[in-house]
Parts: structure tokens; C-alpha cells; sequence
């Protein structure tokens, strides 16, 4: 495996993104990690803390003079609409997660680039997989179109590898929980949701039933998991674009109770809409065992250590005056 040494990272100003970023700057310096967003503003974080430049994935000349001027050798292709959006706007999602893959593999055989990384998620999963404890190996029978792009992206990637000798990787993202950057239209984003409105207004009306329960992964360990993976070395992977991870699942009520625990008075009501079908689609569970033997994978935070540090580091936001309503 060739050592990584520039890399772009496409849609950087998103909720994984514009963390990871950070993260890679301080690993492989920060000149040599180039965020891109498309249209949405970085924050002064992300701008002044390295290189940024505007690329759009679907556009494939504007990528390769991105790659060229900057001297890229990576790409992690951070740029997707999730599943709630993509169920509202279905061609936009398969342009930007399709088309968007595609130019990412082509890109990465026609400049010899050392390694690209594309996520996959639990959005794979469809009504037909087990939803306990679910296998690496299973039924990809996805009802959104989400799920179906993200099906094709894992084939895509298996695909150059094999053919092309394409270094790619990817792996099944739960719902990330963060404090820094709200998701942008998944299924998932309650569990980010509850916490800014428990902080911001002591109530939270969530749009699955309280007894859904569906595999979470707090941002420090999404940010392990993406920058381990990328690590690893290419021989003693026997996947490549379709890692299972997972670190815990909850339901809507548990995650309410352990806020409460830190907040008292504060109170959730449950009004499902159109999102409750897809997460009732996807697992409850996930096995890992693949990710933890190819490449070690073990997570560190429980749904305790998690909600600690997300109502720590959200309560000094607010104090700060820097938050916004989330799920507006
Ligand atoms: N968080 C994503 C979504 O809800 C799943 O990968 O769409």
C-alpha cells in the first residue's frame, strides 16, 4: 500500500465531514488535507484550519482540476443525500450518490490516486435482513432510495478493486450523533435532534415511535472508525466497500430516559411521520466481527458516555450563543 500524503475531502462542510477534516488535518497536517464544499459555507473552523476549495462530486471535470491543482492523492467522498431527502428528491440522490461514486473510482484510476473511501450505511438493509445482531453477509434489499444507492456504491467500489486494482473502501455507517454540525435529511436525525432541543428548550417532539430501535455511533468513533479503516493495510482486507460497524443501539425512549437523567424536566412526545416506515426497514443490531478482525475495530462510547459529552459540549454551545434550532 502506498503511503497517503494529500487528500481532498468532498463535502467537507457535512456533519461527518466537517469533523473529520479537522481530524485528518491533525494527523496528516493541515496543507495536506483540501476540504470541498459545494454550495453550504464552511465554519471559520474549517475554513482557517487548512486548504478549502469549492467542487461539486457530479461534476467531473471540476474534480479532476481539483485533484490535479492540489496534487491529490485520496479522496474521501463525504458527499450524499440521506434518505429522508433523497425520498423527497430520488434523482438528485442517485446523481449525488451515484454519479457522484462513479466519478470518485473513475477519478481515482485515471490519476493513480493511492486510495479513495465511500461510505456505505445501514441504509443497505431492507425489510427481508434479519434485524438483530445482522450479519456482513446478508439480504440488501433496501426501500429507499437512499438504501439503493448506497447497495450500487458498495458493488461499485467492490467492482474497481477487483478490475481496476482501485484501492477503495467504505463501511455502513449507523446514525452518527454529533455536537458540531447538524446531519443534513436522514431517518437518524432525532437522535441528534433530542439533545440540541432538551438543551435549547427542555422538550422534543420525536418523529419515530418510542420503541424504534436502530444502531448509533457517537462522532469520536465514526471519525476512529473512518481514519482506522483508511489505515489499515490493503493486504489483510478480505472486504472493501461494505464494512458492517457497529458501537450501540437504543430505542427513542431509552435515549429520552438517559437525557433525563441529566435533565429532569425534560419531556418527548412521539409523532411519527413518513421516516418511521424506514427505520422500521433498517436493523436494530449490527455484527462487527468482520471491521474487528480485518482491521480492529472496537468503539469507545456507550449511549452514557455519549450523552455526557453531548450535553457538556452542547450546553457550552448555547451558553456561547453559537446554536441553532435543529430539525427547523
Ligand atoms: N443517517 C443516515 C440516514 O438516516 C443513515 O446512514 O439517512
Amino acid at each position: 500500500m502506498r503511503e497517503i500524503k494529500r487528500i481532498l475531502v468532498v463535502g467537507a462542510v457535512g456533519q461527518i465531514g466537517s469533523e473529520l477534516t479537522l481530524a485528518l488535518r491533525e494527523k496528516y497536517g493541515a496543507d495536506n488535507v483540501v476540504a470541498a464544499g459545494r454550495k453550504t459555507k464552511p465554519s471559520p473552523a474549517l475554513r482557517d484550519s487548512g486548504p478549502f476549495t469549492w467542487c461539486d462530486v457530479v461534476d467531473r471535470e471540476k474534480l479532476d482540476e481539483t485533484i490535479k491543482s492540489f496534487s491529490i492523492d485520496t479522496i474521501i467522498n463525504m458527499a450524499a443525500i440521506l434518505s429522508a431527502k433523497g425520498e423527497k428528491n430520488p434523482q438528485a440522490c442517485w446523481d449525488v450518490n451515484v454519479t457522484g461514486l462513479i466519478n470518485t473510482l473513475e477519478a481515482a484510476y485515471d490519476h493513480n490516486l493511492t486510495q479513495v473511501l465511500c461510505p456505505s450505511s445501514i441504509a443497505v438493509f431492507g425489510p427481508e435482513t434479519p434485524r438483530d445482531n445482522t450479519p456482513q453477509e446478508t439480504v440488501l434489499k433496501p426501500t429507499t432510495m437512499y438504501g439503493v444507492t448506497k447497495v450500487t456504491g458498495e458493488l461499485l467500489c467492490d467492482y474497481y478493486v477487483r478490475r481496476f486494482e482501485v484501492d477503495a473502501r467504505g463501511l455502513r455507517y449507523p446514525g452518527i450523533i454529533s455536537a458540531e454540525t447538524l446531519p443534513g435529511g436522514g431517518t437518524t436525525d432525532y437522535a441528534v435532534e433530542i439533545y440540541y432541543k432538551a438543551i435549547e428548550e427542555g422538550r422534543y417532539t420525536c418523529f419515530v415511535r418510542e420503541d424504534t430501535s436502530l444502531p448509533m455511533m457517537y462522532m469520536p468513533d465514526c471519525i476512529k472508525a473512518t481514519m482506522d479503516l483508511m489505515a489499515a493495510p490493503f493486504d489483510g482486507l478480505k472486504h472493501h466497500g461494505d464494512f458492517n460497524v457497529g458501537a450501540m443501539s437504543f430505542t427513542a425512549g431509552e435515549l429520552a430516559a438517559e437525557i433525563k437523567k441529566h435533565i429532569p424536566g425534560f419531556e418527548v412526545a412521539y409523532e411519527p411521520d413518513f421516516r418511521q416506515d424506514i427505520a422500521d426497514s433498517w436493523p436494530s443490531s449490527i455484527d462487527d466481527t468482520s471491521a474487528r478482525a480485518e482491521w480492529g475495530w472496537e468503539p469507545a462510547y456507550d449511549l452514557a458516555k455519549m450523552t455526557e459529552d453531548m450535553l457538556k459540549r452542547l450546553k457550552e454551545r448555547h451558553e456561547r450563543g453559537e446554536l441553532y434550532q435543529a430539525g427547523a
